[in-house]
């Protein structure tokens, strides 16, 4: 294995490492949704027993809408974590994504770390993964073919991470003519393809030019969870002990760049409504969701389903994954009694305002 290829493996592993154990969640900027608040109905005429929480994505009918998002393979370990990932979300019937599956396309030896969750998840949807970057760059009919074969993939996700790769010490920071590669890979795939940020957020422009590009749904990962400027400012220090690449007044800006996730789904809903050529794009919600009034929220402000990746892995490392997944499904139904909505679409036509004050 050449060295740029053995960087992206111990990469992997690192990022799954440094998410657990050291701080890098945003410090100065949140996901917004603490502005927002759901009037009261008092006269909610509805059953709680009876709340339906399931819903339609990427052709299936799942039971929640609610996705474990993007976020390993291509190493050793990677493939338990997978297959753990696969089993919950086979058994709560809710999709799954993966992580970056570059290292599936340079080296064979690691696609079982990818493919191991559709033998564990036969039935529900399944995204693969792949870097703008690597889009940017081209990639061949054959290996877009191979990244939806390794896992039978109903959709292809392709991750915009300028910030990631900026800070990141071997990042590639080349994004030339993304758009227009882009274009050409939604027109030479059978499948769906979802752009998604991860952790700065999707600006409704670029969700336009997403949009125009031939992506049919937005996932807008925007701040408030993990900063990967932080977890790859992290790795820097480690390799080098030094930490004079930016001003510090510039570098603690830059640690919490994007825009909150709350945000990117109202300028998002903006631009659906004043634009009807948009009006078709699927949004996911994800970025900083930490429970079920997060998605409750989320929901009403335009989003499909929503996604979560850090508080994920944190629920697996402490083996309380589904239980978790499950107590935010029940914090969802609760608000939706509150909102005397019975099912998503009703969710979605919830009206939520700004806190006053
Ligand atoms: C350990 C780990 C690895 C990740 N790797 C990827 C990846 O390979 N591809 C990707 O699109 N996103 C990746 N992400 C980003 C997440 O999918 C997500 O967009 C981001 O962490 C923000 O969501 P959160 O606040 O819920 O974690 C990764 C996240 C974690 C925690």
């Amino acid at each position: 294995m050449n060295e740029s290829k053995t960087i992206t493996v111990d990469r992997k592993q690192s990022h799954v490492e440094t998410c657990l154990n050291k701080m890098v969640y945003f410090d100065s900027k949140t996901t917004g949704f603490e502005h927002y608040e759901f009037t009261h109905n008092a006269a909610p005429e509805i059953n709680h027993n009876e709340i339906d929480l399931s819903t339609n994505m990427f052709g299936h009918r799942i039971s929640y809408p609610f996705m474990i998002s993007s976020m390993t393979g291509g190493y050793g370990k990677a493939k338990h974590l997978n297959r753990s990932f696969a089993q919950t979300a086979e058994k709560l019937n809710i999709p799954l994504a993966i992580g970056s599956m570059r290292q599936a396309l340079e080296n064979a030896s690691y696609r079982q770390s990818f493919s191991v969750v559709r033998q564990f998840a036969p039935s529900i949807p399944i995204l693969a993964n792949i870097g703008a970057p690597e889009v940017a760059k081209g990639l061949t009919n054959q290996e877009i073919n191979l990244l939806i074969d390794i896992i039978d993939a109903d959709g292809l996700i392709v991750h915009l991470n300028p910030a990631q790769e900026l800070f990141q010490p071997e990042g590639n920071t080349n994004f030339k003519n993304f758009l227009k590669k882009l274009q050409q890979l939604t027109c030479a795939i059978d499948a769906p393809v979802i752009a998604k940020e991860v952790g700065c957020g999707i600006s409704s422009a670029t969700a336009a030019a997403l949009a125009d590009a031939g992506v049919q749904t937005i996932d807008v990962a925007g701040a408030g969870g993990i900063s990967w400027q932080k977890v790859e400012e992290e790795r820097y220090l480690e390799q080098f002990q030094h930490e004079n690449r930016f001003s510090p007044s510039v570098l603690r800006e830059l640690l919490n760049w994007g825009i909150p996730t709350a945000q990117c789904l109202t300028d998002i809903a903006a631009l659906k409504e004043d634009k009807k050529q948009y009006q078709h794009i699927k949004v996911i919600a994800s970025g900083g969701i930490s429970n079920g009034l997060d998605i409750a929220k989320a929901i009403a402000l335009g989003a499909e389903i929503c996604a979560s990746a850090g508080m994920m892995l944190k629920a697996l490392h402490d083996s309380r994954l589904e239980k978790t997944i499950l107590t935010w499904m029940n914090d969802l139904r609760a608000v939706m009694f509150l909102t005397g909505a019975k099912n998503i679409t009703q969710l979605q036509k919830t009206l939520i305002s700004l806190k006053k004050g």
